[in-house]
């Protein structure tokens, strides 16, 4: 069933955070106290950013929403969705924050020395906003926020889409910001997190098996839930039962924006009419090809990509 010509602002409207990344390489072992020669990098960041750029790329409308500060990285964040096709008309500008960056200061080893992140502005993104861009945002056929947006804020948007009969997917971000959904299982319609992180909001050790987790979401409340699980694969929770899906070989030389890739596959292909295993299926693809590359959105991907032998084929499960 492909429903999209049911209703007029039809495409997949997205809620969350844009980060500005900046990457900072040592050239020698770095000295703490002290001034230190790097080699500097940007790049564009945040869960709710990532699928939305994957998105708009593999030629899905789509409507970002978020809140950046009035400032350079704001602009070059919104000005490169709006250049890919992305209506970016609810991105709101706030003075009292700067745009959310995360920075990362790496050894001489390429290993982590020191991670910094400003998200503050994230909390400033309230009710009040969504009323503003509700009206249109409600004509979507599938709405999908991350949980870098406040509680309050998860919970007015999960109320709406159930009034207005749009599917409601959220992404956890991070196990901290997991537990925003505590209480909210039954008014997320489709719940994308890895095993930490659903691991964390079930409120379990770290540790335990992803199959296991889903199952634990479901007695949470949840109807459908994606647990990955890095290379290994991916649970799929749906219709009460829970499966195990193989993730698809690749050649990773950098996991970042896999799990934001493997949502907007996924969610692409539901846009389309696919049901959720099939689905997953071009998720799980999509993603291994990102692990791929360095960036953390596939440079070259294009409304083709599922298309002809780019199409996911579906997977074995058990
Ligand atoms: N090494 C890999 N080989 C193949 N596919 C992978 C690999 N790592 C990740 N994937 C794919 O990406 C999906 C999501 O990966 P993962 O569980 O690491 O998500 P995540 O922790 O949310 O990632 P991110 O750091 O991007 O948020 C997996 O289910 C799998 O399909
Ligand atoms: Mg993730």
């Amino acid at each position: 069933m492909n429903d999209s010509s049911d209703r007029a602002g039809a495409g997949v409207a997205i809620f969350g955070g844009a980060v500005f990344d900046r990457k900072y390489q040592a050239r020698a072992r770095l000295v703490p106290g002290t001034s230190n020669p790097v080699d500097s990098s940007s790049s564009h960041g945040g869960v709710a950013r990532n699928i939305a750029e994957n998105l708009v790329r593999l030629g899905v409308p789509t409507a970002f929403h978020s809140i950046v500060g009035a400032d350079a990285a704001g602009e070059a964040l919104v000005e490169r969705l709006r250049g890919l096709g992305a209506d970016v008309g609810g991105v709101v500008r706030s003075s009292e924050r700067p745009t959310a960056e995360y920075v990362a200061v790496l050894e001489t080893d390429h290993e982590l020395a020191l991670g910094i992140a400003d998200m503050a502005i994230f909390d400033l993104y309230s009710e009040a906003h969504l009323d503003a861009v509700w009206p249109r945002v409600a004509q979507a056929n599938w709405i999908l926020a991350d949980c870098n947006l406040q509680t309050g804020v998860l919970q007015a948007l999960a109320r709406r889409c159930e009034g207005a009969g749009a599917r409601f997917a959220v992404n956890t971000v991070s196990g901290p910001k997991a537990v925003r959904l505590n209480g909210l299982g039954s008014a997320v319609g489709l719940l994308f997190t890895n095993r930490d992180e659903a691991n964390t909001l079930i409120g379990r050790d770290i540790a335990a098996d992803p199959r296991s987790a889903a199952e634990a979401l479901r007695d949470c409340g949840f109807a459908a839930a994606v647990v990955t699980d890095g290379g290994n694969g991916y649970a799929i929770l749906e219709n009460g039962a829970v499966s195990w899906h193989q993730a698809v070989e690749a050649s990773p030389v950098d996991i970042t924006g896999a799990g934001d890739a493997f949502v907007a596959g996924t969610l692409s292909r539901l846009f389309a009419g696919d049901g959720l295993a099939l689905a997953a299926r071009s998720g799980a693809l999509l993603a291994a090809r990102t692990t791929e590359t360095l960036e953390s959105v596939l440079p070259d991907l294009s409304p083709g990509f599922f298309a002809g032998g780019g199409r996911a084929m579906p997977g074995p499960a058990s």
